[in-house]
């Protein structure tokens, strides 16, 4: 089996190539990534000769290239999980949020089409369902409210590879699942952004009241329900994949815990301005996949614990990348935020 695997060099490709490599010994991959601000070489050191494993740079949106790659290849399996990926930076500019997560994916289910690709699996995310704010469980089969550029380039995304299956019969298969955490994160999501902040004596920015919710999966369990969707989902359908806490844990209480396992006093806490459209509470059902024979393994507190360990053990990872590029995002995504006055007073609080 041979998978060409698409943005392979970021967060949770990396995590995947890793997991496929070791779990399937006569599985070859094919990582096919840009190699934007997130995509790293680095995320794949360990794996780097290993002779099942094969790096292409090369754009989603680049439907030459990609036909190129799959006409030598002969690659059996799709995995999307190319994107650009951050909520913060799509507000910054949208135009590469459309252009990759929209019309890359089109691209990538063209060229499935051209080459008859067995299977092709689409990484989309809770956040296409938007807000849940009534106490329920977003199911697959609710439809989409999209806050962010992010989102609703994701939720585009879908809606294109759920347009193939119905109008070309294209083998089609989608996870949606809720926010991932673990080694390999680039820092300007919340969890390794605030580690990493705190363990260069930095404060961490929680933005508004901090009551948000977010269900957090240990990037480990997204790979092991990833890898049985694709291997025992049914062709066609969507599969929700997530922790489900209970009970659920809002910004400021997973901020807590991330500055008391540092040995660190709430003083590191500051309050910023809120996020526009932010989104109050991501919360899915997650039903259908635990009834194809999945949960996950690793909860929170121990997710929490195996992930400051990581970081704190690999600072060359993260230490060259919070520097050049990485201080002018910083600079341009928080300097604004601030709700101190130049005396030093708070002015305004959410
Ligand atoms: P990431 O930002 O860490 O990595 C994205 C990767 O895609 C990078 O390696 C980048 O170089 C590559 N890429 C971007 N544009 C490309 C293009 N045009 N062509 C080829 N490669 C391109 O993202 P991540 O956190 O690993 O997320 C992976 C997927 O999972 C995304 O589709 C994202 O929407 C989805 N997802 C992420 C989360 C999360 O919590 N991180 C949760 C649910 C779903
Ligand atoms: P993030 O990691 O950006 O993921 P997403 O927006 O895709 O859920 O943010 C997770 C939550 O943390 C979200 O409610 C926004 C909040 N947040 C902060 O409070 N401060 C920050 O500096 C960041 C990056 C996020």
């Amino acid at each position: 089996m041979k998978l060409f695997i698409t943005g392979g060099a970021g967060f949770i490709g990396s995590n995947f190539i890793r997991y496929i490599l070791k779990r399937y010994p006569d599985y070859q991959v094919v990582n096919f990534d840009k190699l934007t601000y997130a995509g790293n070489l680095d995320n794949l050191k360990d794996i780097e000769n290993n002779s099942r494993y094969k790096f292409v740079r090369g754009d989603i949106c680049d439907f030459k290239k990609v036909c190129e790659v799959l006409e030598k290849e002969k690659c059996d399996w799709i995995v999307n999980f190319a994107a650009e990926s951050h909520v913060d930076r799509s507000i910054l500019g949208a135009w590469s949020f459309a252009e990759t997560d929209v019309i890359g994916t089109l691209s990538l289910l063209e060229a499935a089409r051209k080459y008859k690709i067995k299977k092709y699996l689409q990484i989309s995310t809770d956040e296409v369902y938007g807000d849940w704010e009534k106490g329920g469980y977003a199911r697959e089969t609710d439809c989409l409210r999209p806050s962010s550029p992010y989102s609703a380039s994701k939720a585009g995304g879908d809606l294109m590879v759920l347009a193939y299956k119905r109008t070309y019969d294209l083998p089609i298969l989608i996870t949606r699942s809720s926010n991932n955490y673990g080694p390999y994160q680039y820092p300007e999501k919340i969890i390794p952004l605030f580690i990493t902040n705190l363990l260069e004596g930095k404060k961490v920015p929680v933005y508004g009241d901090g009551g948000q919710i977010r269900d957090w999966l240990y990037v480990e369990d997204n790979c092991s329900g990833i890898d049985l969707v694709l291997h025992k989902g049914k062709i066609g359908e969507i599969y929700n994949i997530g922790a489900n806490q209970k009970p659920e844990i809002i910004n400021l209480e997973l901020t807590k815990k991330i500055v008391q396992a540092l040995g660190l006093g709430e003083d590191m806490i500051e309050y910023v301005k809120d996020r526009p459209g932010h989104d109050r509470r991501y919360a899915i059902d997650t039903a259908k996949i635990r009834a194809l024979g999945w949960k996950p393994e690793v909860d929170f507190e121990k997710g929490l614990k195996l992930t400051i360990e990581w970081y704190k053990k690999n600072e060359w990872w993260w230490k060259k990348i919070k520097s050049g590029e990485y201080l002018k995002y910083y600079q341009e995504q928080y300097a604004d935020r601030s709700l101190k006055g130049n005396n030093g007073t708070e002015v305004q609080r959410h």
